[in-house]
């Protein structure tokens, strides 16, 4: 009685933010530099409003963002210099709801009073190409404001500068910026994966003024040189493979597949990371571009870590019948609740579809991440954000480094729990996954994760 009565309510509250998330034009007034913008109406069922402004024709030096999650739904945004009468001011609000997200591109000249007068400007949206945009914009150095960001390394910046770049140029090392984590991932578990990473330029290099991490299958069955496991004993020699004599004895590692997946020395806190990539294609693919704390655990299991991706899969979906192949992007952080003696996960996620893969070509993506939320945008459209204060703890008590990579399979990343079978033949935790794993990828048509640039720049209190 009591579950049909609240699926009822749900119904209808959804029937009711369908119909509703038609997004108003925002009512728009300026004052010098601060841009005051209010969205009219009821606005029923909103979890957060997004709000972007910068000038028309001077966007690069003058736009911010603001967000909230909670009423009311108006917010302050300074910009960069004082907005004159008759400037031109392009506003792009997205309204989140618990089922949808919706976006609108408003247009207004600023009279001499300061009110923005709604201007019609036919196809606004298609004709603002963000990723031109970000492109155009990225030379640019803001004017100096305070810091939000932290990083142990550096000191003396301010919000807008960037405190970390790799542009993967030919003419440079990958071991310049970062390190290999080497070690078997398919030892059982709850991280369990169907590779095992090593620094080999087979699985990483740059080529094309761009990073490429693939798998390989490894014919090998040995030890790994190098090995970067923090565990002791027979931990340990799972993770770092055996001589063929013990193989015998120990079959845990079949014959496998070689990646790799590698972190940064450079460590942060807070800011906004910018990725140009072009995302893995092929089942069971996933790609590690993580922002993961920096503490001693960091190789190791179960650490908390902030994500971004598209899985490789060209079909699957969770039970409820929502995609989650290669044409879904998530935005997500993943927790592990250790306060049980065997860790658990759980993940929380914003979401983005598309009718394409994100496999199929490079896009740019963003991370900013803040105190009290964190804000995911695909070629510099906000598609989400998670912003709840309990979830985002764990976050706010190291530097983080960035870590990208490149796995198959894995518990955390394919949950069983939440996938509908039907799409996938086999269960992590079947002992022979392994194996079943090396037979659905026999006609395998794999393509890389490929990077083009990845950067970080400091922000200020509001994010910008
Ligand atoms: C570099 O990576 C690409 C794509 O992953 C791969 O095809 C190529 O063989 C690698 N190059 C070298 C020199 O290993
Ligand atoms: C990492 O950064 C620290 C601080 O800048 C430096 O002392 C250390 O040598 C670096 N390590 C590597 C491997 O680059
Ligand atoms: C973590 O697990 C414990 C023990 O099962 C449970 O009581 C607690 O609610 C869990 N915490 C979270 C945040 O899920
Ligand atoms: C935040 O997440 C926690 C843990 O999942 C949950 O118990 C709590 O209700 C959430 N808070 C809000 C405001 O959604």
């Amino acid at each position: 009685m009591r579950k049909g009565c609240l699926l009822l309510i749900w119904l209808s509250s959804l029937v009711s933010l369908l119909i509703a998330l038609e997004v108003p034009h925002p009512v728009v007034e300026v004052m010098g530099r601060e841009v005051s913008i209010m969205l009219p109406g009821e606005l029923e069922g909103i979890e957060s409003l997004y709000f972007h402004a910068e000038l028309v024709d001077n966007e690069c030096d003058n736009n911010a963002y603001s967000f909230a999650n909670e009423r009311p739904w108006s917010a302050k945004i300074e910009l960069q210099n004082s907005i004159e009468p008759n400037a031109k001011l392009r506003i792009q609000t997205v309204v989140e709801s618990k089922n949808k997200i919706a976006t609108q591109f408003s247009e207004y000249k600023i009279n001499d009073k300061g009110i923005g007068e709604l201007l019609d400007v036919p196809g606004l949206t298609s004709s603002t190409v963000p990723s031109d945009m970000i492109a155009k914009c990225k030379s640019v150095k803001r004017s100096p404001s305070e810091t939000l960001s932290e990083c142990s390394h550096r000191s003396g910046f301010s919000g807008g500068d960037l405190l970390f770049e790799d542009n993967f140029d030919n003419n440079q090392r990958l071991t310049d910026n970062w390190k290999h984590e080497v070690r078997y991932r398919n030892t059982g578990g709850k991280n369990q994966e169907f590779v095992a990473f090593v620094d080999d330029p087979d699985n990483s290099n740059i080529t094309n003024n761009n990073l490429h991490i693939s798998i390989t299958k490894d014919e090998r069955n040995m030890i790994l040189l190098g090995c970067t496991s923090k565990k002791e004993g027979i931990a340990k020699r799972k993770e770092c493979g055996r001589s063929s004599r013990r193989s015998k004895r120990e079959p845990w590692v079949s014959k496998t597949f070689r990646s790799a997946n590698m972190h940064t020395n450079f460590t942060f806190k807070y800011g906004r990371v910018e990725i140009r990539a072009k995302m893995p294609k092929g089942d069971w693919l996933f790609p590690n571009i993580l922002l993961v704390p920096n503490i001693d655990k960091s190789d190791d299991d179960f650490v908390d870590h902030i994500r971004l991706y598209a899985r490789g899969n060209s079909v699957l979906q969770d039970k409820y019948q929502s995609s989650l192949d290669g044409s879904s992007l998530f935005g997500g952080i993943v927790v592990w609740n250790k306060t049980e003696t065997d860790p658990n996960p759980s993940e929380h996620f914003v979401t983005r579809n598309e009718e394409y893969f994100y496999g199929d070509d490079f896009h740019d993506y963003t991370i900013i991440w803040q105190t009290d939320k964190i804000i995911f945008k695909f070629n510099g459209e906000f598609f989400g954000a998670i912003h709840n204060a309990t979830l985002l703890e764990p976050f706010n008590k190291h530097e983080c480094h960035l870590v990208l990579g490149l796995t198959a399979g894995g518990n955390v990343n394919f949950n069983d729990e939440i996938l509908d079978m039907k799409h996938k033949p086999f269960s992590n935790t079947h002992p022979k996954a392994d194996k079943q794993f090396e037979e659905l990828s026999r006609n395998r048509k794999w393509t890389p994760l490929v990077v083009d640039h990845i950067r970080v720049y400091a922000i200020d209190k509001d994010g910008n």
